[in-house]
């Protein structure tokens, strides 16, 4: 693992998004696999400044999402497709066939995450795979669990994540319970992996998954096993690793 400490949240959007930019550049029919959640926000908005800038093509880009919410409609403002297009696709000039997530209003999770699961393959799955990180350690809405699940399934949400997302709906009900996620095996045949954290809520999962046991109790601990992982955190999301 490559880990790179920058002074705060700006610093490391900025430095995020020039690695991914670089990705770009290099493999510019590739295959960019995305986040949601506060996280790469940032970073969206600095691509978003250097395709503005002429400085970015993303017109043969393909991209995968991590995950959705099951049981949200595409429209609903709190899906991550809505996000997406929000803070990235109807930016940039991605292609509007291009970007892949799952679809959290299909019913059928069996269905729906096996043909998710085969459209990633059929991709060749992604050159580079950006995350951010739970304070759980979950990554994609891979939770702490007893094993690590291979390829994308349904996962009930932890009380922790439901708390943590409870900020985006109206009252902690309207927080989906469910979601439909990449799984481990999924995010590890990605080629190359950035992984982002900002502030001391996520310093004991930077920690624990960079220096701690690889252990499905702490899921973003198995990239400590891939071969080609960047993190890149600020100084509050290190301070626990000094
Ligand atoms: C979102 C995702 C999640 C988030 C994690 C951190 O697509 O996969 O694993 O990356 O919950 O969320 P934020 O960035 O809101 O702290």
């Amino acid at each position: 693992m490559d880990i790179c400490v920058v002074k705060d949240y700006e610093e490391m959007s900025k430095k995020a998004a020039d690695f991914i930019a670089d990705m770009i550049v290099k493999k510019p029919d590739g295959v960019l696999g995305l986040a949601t959640g506060s996280t790469p926000v940032g970073t969206y908005k600095n691509l978003v400044s250097m395709y503005e800038a002429g400085k970015l093509d993303f017109s043969r880009l393909t991209t995968v999402n991590l995950d959705e919410y099951k049981g949200l409609k595409r429209s609903h403002d709190q899906s991550y497709y809505f996000f997406m297009h929000d803070n990235l696709f109807d930016h940039v000039n991605l292609r509007p066939d291009a970007s892949f997530l799952p679809d959290g209003s299909k019913d059928d999770a069996e269905s729906e995450c096996k043909a998710y699961e085969r459209k990633v393959a059929s991709l060749g799955y992604a050159d580079l795979q950006l995350l951010g990180i739970g304070r759980n350690g979950h990554i994609g809405f891979n939770e702490p669990a007893d094993d690590f699940a291979v390829a994308t399934h349904c996962v009930n949400l932890t009380e922790s994540t439901i708390d943590a997302n409870k900020r985006f709906f109206a009252s902690i009900d309207d927080v989906p319970k469910q979601a439909y996620t990449m799984g481990i095996g999924t995010i590890m045949k990605a080629k190359r992996i950035l992984i982002l954290a900002s502030g001391a809520d996520k310093a004991e999962a930077i920690k624990n998954s960079c220096f701690g046991p690889v252990t499905p109790k702490v899921p973003a601990s198995i990239l400590q096993f891939h071969p080609d992982v960047t993190v890149i955190c600020d100084e509050a999301a290190y301070s626990l690793c000094k």
